[in-house]
């Protein structure tokens, strides 16, 4: 698939001079959905807006579906649609409404059956002729996403879509996300929700103060940097790690009935071996042994503590 997004050395310094961006290389497939992760202040906002033009680049270069967004702007915001991290909607106006205004901004015929489509996708339709102030926040939530669709963008940028959003409206984003690549359309999207990246991303991108630490194919990264866990249940609690098993990676479960043992998937001895053989040596008896994998939040968590370090 090619690359619908290029972005090249992009960088942001704010008017104050601070440098929110400091270069970032990026390049998006058709099709693909991209997560963004990276705590508070990062610079995924300002990336987004950047790509998007509203906020301008102080370097690098931009380009969407091979159109520069500088030289070539109104082709290349034309394949772009922005869900902004905040809800900005004029209250009185009724949600058909406000649909076909985003629509006429980006000079597009009027197509009241591709709209309909679409207030009909995010559950809308019913309430068309209502005024945005009449809805709850999530269903305002699903009206920015409308405004964004209603000019068919290609490339769809999604700011924190289900920021405060309850876990049943979470997962109609994540069936509409689908549903849109379904389309072909290519989304990128951040989030603080981690399992929300783990459940719908192709790719994850990690940013931090400005920087964007790595981007990578979701499984991958989870295989190469997932630890694992082996609980090992004992017939009987214990209320301590016996002197001969102490090690960094064996901990004892508040109960005193399991072991945990973390190791290394991508090591080329886990010691599993030698610590079942020193269990049984230390004259634990075991009931069950048990493996779980770490999930995505757990590798965000480490890549920031090490980016920290
Ligand atoms: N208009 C501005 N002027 C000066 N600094 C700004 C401006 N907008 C954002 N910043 C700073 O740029 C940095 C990145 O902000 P940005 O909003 O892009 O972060 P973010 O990753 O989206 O964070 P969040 O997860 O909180 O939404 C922050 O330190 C922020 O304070
Ligand atoms: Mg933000």
């Amino acid at each position: 698939m090619p690359d619908i997004v290029e972005i090249n050395d992009l960088r942001k310094a704010y008017a104050d001079g601070f440098e929110a961006l400091k270069g970032v290389t990026l390049k998006i497939k058709q099709g693909e959905i991209l997560a963004l992760l990276g705590p508070n202040g990062a610079g995924k906002t300002t990336l987004i807006s950047t790509v998007c033009g509203i906020t301008t680049a102080t370097g690098g270069t931009v380009k969407v579906g091979g159109h520069d967004t500088i030289t070539d702007y109104r082709a290349a915001r034309g394949m772009i649609g922005l869900v902004p991290q905040e809800i900005n909607l004029e209250p009185f106006e009724k949600v058909i409404s406000t649909v076909r205004f985003s629509r006429g901004l980006f000079g597009k015929p009027k197509d009241d059956a591709a709209l309909e489509k679409i207030l009909r996708q995010l559950s809308l339709w019913d309430k068309r002729d209502s005024q945005i102030r009449a809805l709850s926040g999530g269903m305002k939530r699903r009206v920015l996403i409308a405004k964004a669709l209603a000019h068919e963008p290609r490339v769809l940028f999604l700011d924190e879509p289900t920021a405060g959003v309850d876990v049943e409206l979470r997962r109609d984003m994540w069936e509409i996300v689908a549903g849109l690549k379904a389309d072909g359309v290519t989304i990128i999207l951040t989030t603080h929700y981690i399992e929300e990246a783990e459940a719908i991303a192709d790719r994850i991108g990690v940013i931090a103060h400005g920087e964007l630490l790595l981007v990578e194919d979701k499984n991958k990264l989870m295989a190469r940097m997932g630890k694992k866990q082996l609980q090992v249940h004992l017939t009987k609690p214990i209320d301590a790690v016996p002197a001969s098993l102490v090690s960094d990676a064996l901990t004892l479960s508040e109960d005193g009935s399991t072991l945990i043992y973390t190791y290394d998937t991508r090591a080329e001895r886990t010691g599993i071996t030698k610590l079942l053989s020193d269990v049984a040596a230390a004259g634990l008896v075991l009931t069950d042994l048990e493996t779980s994998q770490s999930s995505l939040e757990e590798i965000f968590v480490d890549l920031l503590k090490e980016d920290a370090a």
